[in-house]
């Protein structure tokens, strides 16, 4: 049954680890092959224990119910040499029935504070280019200057066989 979100229903908390096997398993709904190959491939379990461990005040969940309905994970990048400190949204997510209600935007709110207190001058993202759902909301969020990032891969498993025959 899809719930709707009924205006301040939706908390917007910190992640603890109670949390990290809702949001694994909400990101395993929403990063599917068919959705996008590269961010299925890179979804794991260690993607969400490394930030917990690297930066637990960049993992923020969205609540209903009860429920994990969202969550948003990211961490800081700061160079050498820079005064710059950027903000890396790594993943950001909404349980499908309840996306367009506004839990992104809450989320994204949140997590842009927080790296604001941080002292990040500039947050950055990354997506497949036929994510239209991610780049419209991104977009709306205010990021632009979209560069163009292209993903490969390499089959190992297809390399060995062919040595095999040989
Ligand atoms: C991207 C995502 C997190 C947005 O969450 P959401 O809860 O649906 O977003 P919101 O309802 O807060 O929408 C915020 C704004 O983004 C825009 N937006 C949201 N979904 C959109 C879509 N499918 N197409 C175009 N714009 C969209 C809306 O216009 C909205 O603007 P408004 O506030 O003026 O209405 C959600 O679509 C999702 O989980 N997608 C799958 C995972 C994903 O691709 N994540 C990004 C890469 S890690």
């Amino acid at each position: 049954m899809i719930k709707k979100i009924v205006p301040g229903q939706l908390q917007v908390r910190l992640m603890t680890i109670d949390d990290l096997a809702a949001v694994f398993h909400l990101g395993e709904k929403l990063f599917t092959s068919d959705y996008s190959s590269s961010m299925y491939r890179t979804w794991d379990e260690y993607e969400i224990t490394t930030l917990f461990n690297s930066d637990s005040e960049l993992c923020i969940v969205a609540e209903l119910d009860g429920e994990v309905v969202g969550f948003a994970l990211g961490t800081t990048v700061e160079k050498q040499k820079s005064a710059w400190k950027y903000g890396y949204l790594v993943w950001i997510g909404v349980r499908p029935g309840l996306q367009k209600c506004g839990a992104g935007n809450k989320l994204f709110d949140e997590i842009r504070e927080r790296m604001v207190e941080q002292g990040v001058r500039m947050v950055i993202i990354d997506t497949d280019a036929d994510n239209e759902a991610g780049i419209g909301f991104f977009k709306k969020q205010g990021f632009d200057n979209i560069q163009k990032h292209v993903y490969m891969t390499l089959n190992l498993s297809r390399r060995r066989k062919k040595r095999k025959k040989a």
